[in-house]
């Protein structure tokens, strides 16, 4: 399928539309992004490795009966998805303290969270994604309480999964946001999961494989996305 016409410009990704409206062309472009936009630079090889990655986990949750809206790998940076219409409320899991949680709270880093926490922001950067309520939700008509039951019961099946998977790399699935939509009235998992959107430890020394790395200018940032790609055994283009 081929694109259309530029339907969104995102702070990492461009959504294209295609000759059938109820698909859609994601790009993964290099930018990256942090702070809700304040800082974004080009890391090379970003784009892809994370469309790589993206449609990876996409598969493997898929796999173990988790809608996504992934139909295909069209190219080294674009992906073919179901066009959704996106909920603006992200929902992210917690099983290790870090990130907003640690300056919110004042709790350490690093100490685990059991069971696992589960909270929701608004998708609103000029607000600076602010934590919200299920009742916040319900009441502004972002989404329905049926629509935010499924949406954290996927969210904690994504968890399920994905602990065990990156596990067995020598990896620690601290956090992660995941964005849903509606396809056919049904609650389908969107937007992307890759190390952008998640914080990964090494198991043993806890160094830090995801996007803190950029944010708080550690370097190695794609360096480390393909050193977690590797270990999940995805391959990925020289
Ligand atoms: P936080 O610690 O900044 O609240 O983020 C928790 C996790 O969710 C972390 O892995 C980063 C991810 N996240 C995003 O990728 N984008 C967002 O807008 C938010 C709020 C969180
Ligand atoms: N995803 C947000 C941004 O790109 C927040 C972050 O990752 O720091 O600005």
């Amino acid at each position: 399928m081929e694109k259309v016409s530029e339907l969104y410009r995102g702070k990492a990704k461009t959504v294209h539309t295609t000759s059938d409206p109820n698909y859609l062309i994601l790009e993964f472009r290099d930018d990256t992004s942090a702070f809700d936009g304040e800082r974004i630079e080009q890391l090379a090889r970003k784009g892809m490795v994370n469309n790589r990655f993206n449609h990876f986990i996409m598969e493997k949750l898929a796999a173990e009966g988790i809608p996504t809206q992934m139909e295909r790998l069209l190219s080294d940076t674009e992906s073919l998805v179901k066009n959704l219409a996106m909920i603006p409320v992200e929902c992210v899991v917690r099983n290790i303290a870090a990130g907003s949680l640690v300056r919110r709270l004042g709790v350490e880093e690093g100490i685990s969270l059991t069971p696992p926490t589960f909270e929701l922001f608004l998708k609103n950067d000029a607000l600076h994604d602010p934590m919200i309520n299920e009742s916040h939700a319900v009441a502004f008509g972002w989404a329905t309480h049926e629509q935010l039951a499924e949406m954290k019961r996927l969210t904690f099946a994504v968890n399920d999964v994905l602990k065990s998977l990156f596990d067995q790399a020598g990896l620690l699935l601290v956090d992660y946001k995941l964005e849903f939509g509606v396809f056919n009235g049904k609650v389908v998992l969107g937007d992307e999961f890759s190390p952008d959107g998640c914080r990964l430890w090494d198991k043993e020394t806890r160094e830090k494989l995801d996007k803190d790395r950029f944010r708080q200018g550690l370097g190695g940032v794609v360096e480390a996305y393909e050193e977690v790609a590797k270990r999940l055994g995805l391959e990925l283009p020289a």
